[in-house]
């Protein structure tokens, strides 16, 4: 174990032997101090939103299909051309210093070894280019949470361009933060810094709640922002929050290259709808145009072919990925995806789906239960 500023961080490293995701987070409880553990995962309000997200993917059923002449599913998909071993990817998340010493650096090494695309936050613990380095030019995304400085906006997205980030993802979907009751309860703030705000005016980050450094971003984002960010950095603008059609539509005519459908894991917004059971109506007015990245819930392989066969084309998940590097470092986050990977494959060949395609083809069933 580590110890920073009175806060002690896992430097675990050894792979995990996994029954199911959501049993990692009680593992994990008990290698995070409570105020890290709290805000990881913790969600807003009653955490009804939160609560709704996994049991969404009950509302829909996946047909076994028999006599399919399938083998050995493969799992390889693509998305702005770049090619992984699974359409399963890491959402951006914050501070993962809470988790693990090596933050940021070991879930990029984990997810570049299982051949999955990360994402790093603005607000991540370890730097971008640090982050970048770690991945070993395995592919990742930035997620830029705008500042009201457009200097600082510019600094960012500069050093994420230079550090080889494919696109960017604007999240706009936490303008304020969420009403987060554990962080309040905990009396949290973060005990470690923020590695992109420490070299700008608005501080490291070290002894505030999310909610003041949130105060620092921009709580204005506008379709213009869209083009802009595309216009500076040349790159892919994913816009991440998205829940409902209007808004897809909305972005996408801004400029968008990606529509990213998230509740932010029932962290934002609380009393708005499972993160799933909004995505086949936000996928059927993408319509293909742009490509869909799916958050929020994902805990099983049948959650992720849902997903796809929904409309999805990449499907993201944070906590269980976090929980898996506090466990287990680059190797726990590795073990993670893996083993999710793995149950996507079981449920692909029991539903007679060789392919990617095939499973975004596949026919669900909603039968009320
Ligand atoms: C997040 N999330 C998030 N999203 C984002 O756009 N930028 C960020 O910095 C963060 N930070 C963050 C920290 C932590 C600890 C969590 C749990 C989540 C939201 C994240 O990208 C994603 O939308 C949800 O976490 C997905 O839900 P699950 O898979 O965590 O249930
Ligand atoms: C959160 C922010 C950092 O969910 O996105 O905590």
């Amino acid at each position: 174990m580590t110890e920073i500023n009175g806060y002690t961080q896992s430097d675990n490293e050894k792979k995990l032997d996994i029954l199911n995701l959501p049993s990692l987070e009680n593992e994990a409880k008990k290698i995070i101090p409570t105020g890290g553990f709290g805000y990881i995962s913790g969600g807003s309000e009653d955490e009804w939103t939160l609560n709704h997200n996994s049991e969404a993917f009950n509302h829909v059923q996946i047909v076994p299909h028999v006599l399919s002449n399938i083998d050995d599913p493969q799992t390889n998909t693509s998305i702005f051309g770049i090619d992984v071993k699974t359409p399963i990817m890491m959402s951006p998340a914050a501070a993962q210093g809470l988790a693990h010493s090596q933050g940021e650096k070991d879930t990029a090494k984990g997810m570049a070894k299982a051949g999955a695309l990360m994402s790093q936050s603005t607000y991540s613990s370890t730097s971008i280019a640090d982050t970048a380095t770690a991945g070993d030019g395995a592919p990742q995304f930035f997620q830029l949470y705008m500042s009201k400085d457009w200097n600082f906006n510019e600094s960012l997205l500069s050093e994420a361009k230079k550090s080889g980030a494919k696109a960017i993802i604007l999240t706009s979907d936490a303008t304020v933060d969420g009403y987060r009751e554990s962080d309040i309860v905990n009396d949290f703030q973060f005990p470690i810094p923020v590695a992109n705000l420490e070299k700008f005016s608005e501080g490291d980050g070290k002894g505030k709640g999310i909610g003041e450094i949130y105060a620092a971003a921009a709580q204005k984002i506008s379709p213009a922002d869209v083009q802009r960010i595309k216009d500076f950095t040349g790159l892919p603008v994913i816009v991440k929050g998205v829940q409902s059609p209007e808004d897809a539509l909305l972005a996408i005519g801004a400029g968008a290259d990606g529509i990213y459908v998230s509740n932010h894991g029932g962290r934002q917004l609380n009393g708005g709808p499972a993160s799933f059971d909004v995505l086949e109506s936000v996928a059927k007015a993408v319509n293909h145009k742009v490509p869909v990245i799916f958050d929020s819930g994902v805990r099983r392989g049948s959650h992720v072919f849902k997903a796809l066969a929904s409309g999805a084309d990449m499907v993201a998940l944070a906590r269980p990925i976090i929980y898996g590097l506090a466990l287990g470092g680059a190797d726990g986050v590795y073990s993670v995806v893996e083993h999710l990977n793995d149950e996507f494959k079981t449920v692909m060949q029991l539903a007679g789906t060789k392919t990617i395609d095939d499973v975004k083809n596949a026919q669900l069933l909603k039968l009320n239960y």
